[in-house]
């Protein structure tokens, strides 16, 4: 299915559960590979990232099993350390790749990683904190490669929260030898499940205050059963998606105490919200207020993964808003889509203008990368007509299945 088929201007009624993590069940898979024998991860997502990191793993040497859901892991028998460049191209989580296997058979080579196109995406903190760890790490032009004789526990202090490059350095650690302080890590609370699953395989990870981690590493690790959590970027997409098109929609599973910014931010802007303990409930039905200014940054702030759906929002409200970006420099890509639906949005450098009450008209449109492609798919609910998202593929790396869960909300979606 290459499109998005919408037809718009309908509020939303309904209620969808909430699928596994992507960000969370990436990271975990990749931690299967310090784990001798095998790992049962249930709840992982059915959606292209999480197949491309199992064809990755097959193709490095792991038994996978995959029923449905559940997915099996044997990193036993690892018989390579060169990652395909068919799948790392097109996926950057594939970096996090690099401290699990300096850690489990002492070397890695991979071409440079892809991803989505959100801007720069430079992977100097990984390369300098497994250096500091005892990698000889070497950029070949095409291909990065890193070799370690026994990486070292030490201290790590990150220049910059980098979600990823703390991954890397808390997989590295457990397998290092010695004790690990990792510093001015990333907090998202996906760094928490990945310990979680780590320390449920035996290892020894102690959160010493905000933004840092004491790793004791070389503990004998064991397979373990985990569920992978809810995805509070899929909750948040929905909860935008109600806010902007309006509506009454209940999410089963939604992560509790996740996404604070956002729900705070929907408050201000008039929807009603209220807690059950598996499920959030949504109601926007009145005017939909500016939230005024709202500013991405590294958690517990504002999620840049969300802000391409929070502006549709705000192109809907009463009243002038700005966002700024302060995360990833390109990610206002999606805008120019938007303003040919009518969103009306001005960007000066990290910074957009939202001036808010636009009625959107249906439009031919064209997803560039996964969230922004899903702020068009919320566009369109909103607009007047058609709209037709194109390359759905980039949303399919985040989203199980769009279309089912926004006609679970009531919503008149089609596949094409
Ligand atoms: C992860 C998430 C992604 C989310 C992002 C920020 C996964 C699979 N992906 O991506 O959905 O948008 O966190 O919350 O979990 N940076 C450097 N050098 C580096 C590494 C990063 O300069 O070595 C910069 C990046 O260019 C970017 C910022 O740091 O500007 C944040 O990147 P990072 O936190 O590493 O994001 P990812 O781990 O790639």
């Amino acid at each position: 299915m290459k499109s998005v088929y919408i037809r718009g201007n309908a509020s939303l009624y309904g209620e969808v559960t909430i699928q596994g993590s992507k960000n969370a069940a990436l990271p975990i898979m990749a931690a299967a590979l310090l784990v001798p024998g095998m790992c049962v991860l249930r709840n992982c997502p059915c959606i292209t990232d999480v197949e491309y990191m199992c064809r990755i793993l097959t193709s490095i040497g792991c038994r996978i099993e995959r029923r449905g859901r559940e997915i099996r892991i044997d990193a036993g028998a690892l018989t390579d350390s060169r990652l395909p460049e068919k799948y790392v191209t097109r996926m950057r989580s594939s970096v996090m790749l690099m401290g699990p296997l300096l850690g489990r058979i002492g070397e890695v080579s991979l071409s440079h990683p892809g991803g989505c196109v959100i801007g720069d995406r430079p992977i100097d903190l990984h390369i300098k904190a497994l250096s500091r760890m005892g990698a000889a790490c070497r950029d070949e032009g095409d291909r990065l490669s890193a070799v370690s004789c026994g990486l070292r526990g030490t201290l790590v202090r990150l220049d910059y929260p980098s979600v990823g490059a703390t991954e890397n350095v808390i997989m590295a650690a457990v397998a290092a030898d010695g004790v690990t302080c990792l510093e001015n890590c990333a907090q998202e609370p996906e760094i928490g499940w990945l310990c979680d699953f780590l320390t449920a395989c035996g290892a020894s990870i102690t959160k010493k205050g905000p933004g840092r981690l004491l790793i004791c590493g070389q503990k004998k690790l064991h397979p373990c059963a985990y569920t992978i959590p809810a995805d509070r970027i899929v909750a948040g997409t929905y909860l935008c998606a109600c806010l902007a098109a309006g509506g009454e929609a209940l999410l089963r599973g939604a992560p509790e105490g996740e996404n604070e910014a956002l729900e705070q931010t929907a408050l201000r802007m008039g929807a009603g919200l209220k807690r059950s303990k598996d499920a959030l409930w949504i109601k926007r039905t009145g005017t939909l207020l500016t939230p005024g200014r709202v500013e991405t940054g590294s958690y517990p702030a504002f999620p840049t993964d969300l802000q391409s759906p929070l502006l549709v929002a705000m192109a809907q409200a009463e009243g002038e808003s700005s966002m700024k970006e302060t995360v990833f420099n390109g990610r206002f890509g999606v805008v120019e889509e938007l303003n040919r639906m009518g969103a009306g949005i001005e960007v000066k450098k990290n910074t957009a203008r939202v001036p808010g009450a636009r009625r959107l008209k249906g439009k031919h449109v064209r997803a560039a990368e996964l969230r922004g492609g899903a702020a068009l798919v919320i566009a369109g609910l909103c607009a007047d007509g058609e709209t037709i998202v194109e390359n759905r593929f980039y949303v399919d790396r985040g989203y199980e299945d769009i279309c089912r869960d926004l006609r679970l909300l009531g919503a008149c979606v089609q596949d094409g």
